[in-house]
């Protein structure tokens, strides 16, 4: 009797704290944590996902609710929705000492309204879009009961061939770093707790982008110093930005599993850095320790796990199956395990989930933004300025570039491909699909429907599958060409063919697609290519001979509205990418900060004992940063405050830019640096700072960057972070192949 009275009294003590923050959180969590059984301290260790969704290989275990009412879950993944949410946490709520849970997905890019796939956001440069779309997600998402979504992924990819490309913001680091800070912000909101907001997840920690041969969960070996220099610091930037939390990768670095990477997590990430949030394992990482060949067996891959300082583990069950035993035993310290314990609930406190467990599941909430008309104009927004314009020429012996298709609006068009009216697809890897999805996302077909006000003038024909050998589709394809005035086609991957698990020797076009647009381009009429991907393709015959080539990656629920705002030049395309195009795979890895080396070749088609292939030119097919527009800009001459700095001063840059063609338009101006010569060798260039900026035509304006020692300095072999004096050049450009050229002197 008098021990349920202290329980009681404990409860009530620390449930009346609640409403405090900060240290008074430490304090009823310590008044919870002295209540607490070893096995609900594991308890809270212990991630399942729920039976509706898996996004990993599933383990049945039994009843996972009695687990629950046992206490015995801390978290649980893929439950959405106020109800199921609701119903979820009332059995929590029968545990004893009621600790609430918390609910996870996989928020990456949209929830109920489906934003472009991270990569194809990364490419509007755009981080006041970016930070929206993640913010728009969190509303969603917070209103269907989700705590924690498991993004941003900040892995930069130099690899193609790598499925998930998709879900990053590509190849270079201060681009990625200023994304993952946009998106964490975004996902996060004001404050952790407001019910319009979750928690993020800096991922996947780390170099999983860096898999050898880009194939997924792949071994990672690299120099620390290249680590340090590439790879961190967007999870360093997400850090910064306030994540809650970071999920480790799958992959071995430089010989350990990151799992249970101690110099990882425990000494870098939550000593050197100091984070106080949680660390989730990635779905079974904690168990495939095993495979990996580092762990012995279940039990000493918890017990290699929780030391290397992974707090909870997601669905190997290795810490559920182990952990109590290892720590009666003393092989793990109950201080290791306390720590982990008080991170998770420190979340749940600061989430408000103690004072209310089931706030954030608000039918009411849920139902109110479900189809929120502002969601979908932001989502349409991000979509088009996602957009890449590769190529437009003149069509034939004609003088005017074939896009926007203003002459076009009253002439037949042939819709030819098999994503014309692809619907599902738009949303792309790590998307949700809902029941309205045939009448709410909007294809390409749809779009241009609605922009012409009818199918009238336009033509359509699959032509053939996305992959295969069929061509029996391209006779009917040539007869709708040779009824209309112009061919637009759409082509490219399947949503599937990237993502998770989807790496792929071959990222040349697949199937008879590129017949299908020789076909096209066979009968004369102007050709259009649109080409839908989640990853770089190559597609060489189409770049050399279609007159117009615009890259649209999966653009999500607004993808056919965004698509016609640029092709028929209601949105004039200012997408640069976030990723180096190869000529093929052979070119992989290719990226633009590259190093020199002693022999750099002199031009595309020098390959005499330089660095080259002796079987194609040497640069890449479209460069990093790279993008046209309908109009054209001219950049004058670069000017510097000085020519020379110490480095505790300001070098002030500036340009001016000028629109000199006949639209209004958007351009990303880049600025490269380049360290000529130091202490070790540097990149060619790199990417140091960029500015989005708006001209009319006939506009000029002058543009300001300020560079400190900190843009100049690079880690060194001790890793320590510093400038060293001596010559830069300095870039500025609409890509990385950027020619105004200044120099200065750092002293
Ligand atoms: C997956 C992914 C990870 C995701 C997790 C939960 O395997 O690697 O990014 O967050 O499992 O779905």
């Amino acid at each position: 009797m008098r021990h349920s009275f202290l329980f009681l009294l404990a409860i009530i003590v620390f449930s009346g704290n609640i409403l405090a923050q900060g240290n008074d959180i430490d304090k009823s969590i310590d008044s919870l944590m002295r209540l607490m059984t070893l096995e609900e301290k594991v308890g809270q260790l212990h991630q399942i996902t729920s039976d509706f969704a898996a996004t990993g290989p599933i383990t049945k275990d039994g009843e996972k609710q009695d687990r629950v009412r046992q206490g015995r879950v801390g978290s649980y993944l893929n439950v959405t929705g106020a109800d199921r949410t609701r119903s979820l946490q009332e059995i929590a709520m029968q545990s004893r000492l009621k600790i609430p849970l918390l609910f996870a997905q996989d928020v990456i890019h949209g929830f109920r309204t489906i934003f472009p796939l991270p990569l194809a956001e990364a490419a509007s440069w755009d981080l006041g879009a970016i930070e929206l779309s993640a913010r728009i997600a969190a509303k969603e998402a917070a209103a269907a009961g989700i705590h924690w979504t498991f993004a941003p992924m900040v892995d930069i990819s130099r690899d193609p061939r790598w499925g998930r490309v998709m879900e990053g913001a590509g190849e270079d680091t201060y681009l990625g770093s200023q994304i993952a800070r946009a998106r964490v912000k975004g996902f996060q909101g004001k404050a952790i707790g407001d019910t319009d907001a979750v928690m993020a997840c800096a991922k996947h920690f780390i170099a999983y982008g860096a898999a050898e041969g880009g194939r997924d969960y792949n071994t990672t070996d690299m120099s620390w110093r290249r680590l340090y220099e590439v790879y961190l610091p967007p999870f360093k930037a997400a850090m910064e930005a306030g994540v809650a939390s970071f999920m480790n990768s799958f992959n071995d670095i430089n010989g350990i599993p990151a799992t249970g990477n101690s110099y990882l997590l425990r000494k870098l990430l939550k000593g050197d850095w100091g984070f106080p949030g949680i660390v989730v394992s990635d779905w079974g990482s904690v168990g495939e320790m095993v495979n990996h060949g580092y762990a012995a067996d279940l039990k000493d891959a918890a017990k290699k796990a929780l030391i290397a300082g992974c707090d909870m583990d997601m669905e190997s069950r290795a810490y559920t199956a182990h952990l109590e035993d290892l720590a009666g035993k003393g092989e793990v310290s109950m201080q290791m395990l306390d720590d982990a314990v008080r991170r998770i609930l420190k979340k749940k406190f600061e989430l408000g989930l103690f004072q209310d467990p089931y706030r954030f599941s608000n039918a009411a909430r849920e139902k109110s933004i479900w189809n929120e008309q502002s969601h979908l104009e932001a989502a349409r927004d991000i979509a088009k300025k996602s957009i890449v314009l590769l190529k437009n020429d003149a069509p034939g012996k004609g003088k005017n570039p074939l896009l926007p298709l203003s002459n076009y609006a009253n002439k037949k068009i042939a819709l030819i491909g098999p994503l014309v009216k692809a619907i599902g697809d738009n949303n792309g890897f790590w998307s949700y699909s809902w029941p309205d999805d045939s009448i709410r996302v909007v294809s390409l077909w749809r779009g241009m429907v609605e922009y012409l006000g009818s199918a009238n003038q336009l033509r359509y024909a699959k032509g053939c599958e996305i992959t295969g050998t069929d061509t029996s589709g391209f006779a009917y394809a040539r007869k709708m060409a040779a009824q209309s005035d112009i061919v637009i086609l759409s082509i490219g991957e399947s949503a599937v063919m990237s993502g998770e698990a989807k790496s792929r020797s071959n990222i040349h076009l697949p199937g008879m697609q590129e017949q299908l647009v020789k076909e096209m381009v066979a009968t004369g009429k102007p050709v259009v290519v649109l080409i839908s991907a989640g990853r770089p393709l190559v597609f060489n015959w189409i770049a050399d001979n279609v007159p117009a080539i615009v890259y649209t990656w999966w653009l999500g629920t607004e993808a056919g509205h965004a698509i016609c705002d640029v092709l028929f030049g209601k949105y004039n395309p200012s997408g640069k990418l976030p990723m180096t195009f190869p000529r093929t795979e052979g070119q992989i890895p290719i990226y633009y900060n590259h190093f020199s080396t002693g022999r750099p070749f002199k031009n595309d088609n020098d390959n005499n004992y330089v660095t080259a292939y002796k079987d194609l030119p040497n640069s890449p097919k479209y460069p990093f940063g790279y993008g046209l527009s309908f109009t054209q800009f001219a950049y004058g001459k670069i000017r510097l405050n000085a020519d020379s700095i110490n480095p505790d001063q300001q070098l002030r840059v500036t340009i001016p830019v000028t629109n000199t063609g006949s639209y209004s338009g958007e351009e990303v101006v880049q600025l490269y640096l380049q360290d000529i010569t130091a202490s070790l060798v540097r990149p060619v260039r790199e990417l140091k700072a960029f500015r989005k900026i708006k001209l009319s035509p006939g506009e000029t304006k002058e543009v300001e960057f300020i560079l400190t020692a900190n843009d100049f300095s690079f880690y060194q072999e001790d890793l320590s972070f510093k400038a060293e004096s001596g010559k830069f050049n300095l870039f500025i450009g609409g890509s990385s192949a950027a020619t105004e050229k200044a120099t200065f002197f750092l002293r």
